[in-house]
């Protein structure tokens, strides 16, 4: 599907006041991505031939971090239709269709959009489609008033609606079609003549049939037109890309136990057959492969985890973490920018950072890679079939052989060979009857201070 006659144009002027944010409203993320980046993914697959986005408020924050489209800018907030002309510079010399999307309105499928276009080019003459929805309430929207042929009449803004009209429940999502060869001079029509005082892209539907065009509609689900204008609304855009990625996991072939507490990021890529324990969250970058157990209460971010492999409960998993086929992950382990090979465990309380440990290692409980003097980090490498024993402090740049033993409690300065065994360590001493006699003497003293 290639819309080389297709322009979409993503308002995102509004100040989004009521987020009360240093923030762009359309910046703020969902599902660890920006909202307004969910719709120009969405949009990319229609494939149309420039993407513009209009700017305004705060408008450096969004050129400086959305790339691949290109920008207009909106000074004064004059409204949607004055926001729409804003975009036509960027477009001289462009004859094709513009579709009008709205930044802070993220969830529109590439489906509900393509069947805008359907609309327009299987009905003769239109020259204008309208996005519209059932509204559970339809509270300040503007309502579609639908002719008895069938086609959109007019919109009316709610300021500007009677009560009759108030009590219609079709209203309008704001996006629309306009068909290229008209656009230019609709939009030029505009006015501000009504109660707002503002350009309402609305208008246009009166200013193309007037033309003799006809107006269609499309319908969509209220639920895929949801919009965030507050904190509040934020949550819930979370709450319905949360609700979909479950479902599209379980449909994947992924288990969930208890799906509602499991939260994904837009990229979150698990294979079949993986199993996800209760409260786990996939920060962006996670990639599991198929056999692998995500166990309760852990957190993944920018990590592989291969096949078979084993993971918390109560793991951490950081960027660059790699964890080999049938490795074990224990509870309360922090894994950092290391590569651990197959069958590699470290069951327990430990932090493994810049790090490659070979095949079959086993790290003992409490492991610490010491990789940071403060200033810089530094590589520990421990090579296959090694035994690190229990509490040991590994002090990075160090090189532990294949094979090798590291007896428990030991920190690790130096380089050891392999099937060597180091131990850095006090000798045992034992004083015998010590405890014995240290008791009887203290258990008189504090006699004899009682009495006195
Ligand atoms: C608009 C529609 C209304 C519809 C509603 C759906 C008009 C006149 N009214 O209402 O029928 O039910 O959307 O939410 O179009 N924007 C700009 N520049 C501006 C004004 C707005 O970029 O000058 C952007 C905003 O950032 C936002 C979008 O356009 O993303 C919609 O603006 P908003 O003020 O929320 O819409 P309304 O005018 O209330
Ligand atoms: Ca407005």
């Amino acid at each position: 599907m290639s819309q080389q006659e297709l322009a979409a144009i993503v308002l995102a002027a509004g100040q989004g006041t009521r987020m009360k944010s240093a923030l762009h409203k359309v910046l703020h993320p969902v599902g660890g991505k920006a909202l307004v980046s969910h719709l120009l993914h969405t949009v990319a697959e229609l494939k149309p031939a420039k993407t513009i986005m209009v700017v305004g408020d705060n408008a450096d924050q969004i050129t400086n971090t959305i790339r691949g489209v290109k920008f207009a800018n909106q000074d004064e907030q004059l409204g949607t239709g004055h926001a729409v002309k804003c975009a036509l510079p960027a477009l001289e010399g462009f004859g094709g269709d513009l579709l009008v999307l709205y930044g802070d309105v993220p969830f529109v499928s590439a489906d509900t959009m393509q069947s805008m276009l359907d609309a327009m080019h299987s009905t003769a003459n239109c020259g204008l489609v309208v996005l519209g929805f059932r509204a559970k309430d339809p509270a300040a929207y503007g309502r579609l008033i639908v002719g008895s042929d069938g086609s959109l009449e007019r919109i009316v803004e709610f300021k500007d609606a009677s009560a009759k009209e108030r009590a219609i429940n079709f209203c309008n999502s704001g996006m629309m079609l306009i068909a290229g060869e008209h656009a230019t001079t609709w939009l030029n029509a505009l006015t501000c003549d009504n109660a707002a005082g503002e350009y309402y892209l609305t208008d246009l539907v009166a200013i193309a049939r007037a033309a003799g065009s006809r107006v269609e509609h499309v319908e969509t689900d209220e639920a895929d037109l949801i919009g965030v204008n507050s904190r509040a609304e934020l949550a819930q855009a979370e709450a319905v890309f949360q609700a979909r990625a479950r479902a599209d996991a379980m449909k994947a072939g992924i288990t969930l136990t208890a799906p509602e507490t499991v939260f994904f990021s837009y990229d979150t890529d698990l294979a079949a057959d993986v199993t996800v324990e209760p409260n786990v969250v996939f920060g962006p970058g996670v990639r599991v492969e198929s056999g692998a157990t995500i166990k309760a209460f852990s957190h993944l971010e920018g990590a592989t985890v291969r096949k078979g492999a084993n993971i918390g409960p109560y793991a951490r998993l950081r960027p660059a973490a790699d964890i080999g086929e049938g490795a074990k992950i224990g509870n309360f382990v922090e894994i950092k920018k290391a590569k651990l090979a197959a069958g590699v465990k470290v069951s327990h309380l430990s932090y493994i950072g810049d790090a490659t440990i070979g095949t079959d290692a086993n790290i003992g409980a409490g492991t610490i890679t010491c990789n940071y003097d403060g200033f810089l980090k530094y590589n520990t490498h421990i090579g296959a079939g090694a035994f690190i024993g229990s509490n040991s402090a590994l002090v990075a740049p160090v090189n532990i052989g294949d094979g090798a033993i590291v007896g428990a409690g030991s920190v690790v300065t130096k380089d050891v060979p392999g099937d060597a065994l180091a131990v850095s360590r006090a000798k045992q001493r034992d004083i015998g009857g010590y405890a014995a006699k240290f008791r009887a003497e203290k258990m008189a003293e504090k006699q004899s201070k009682k009495k006195g």
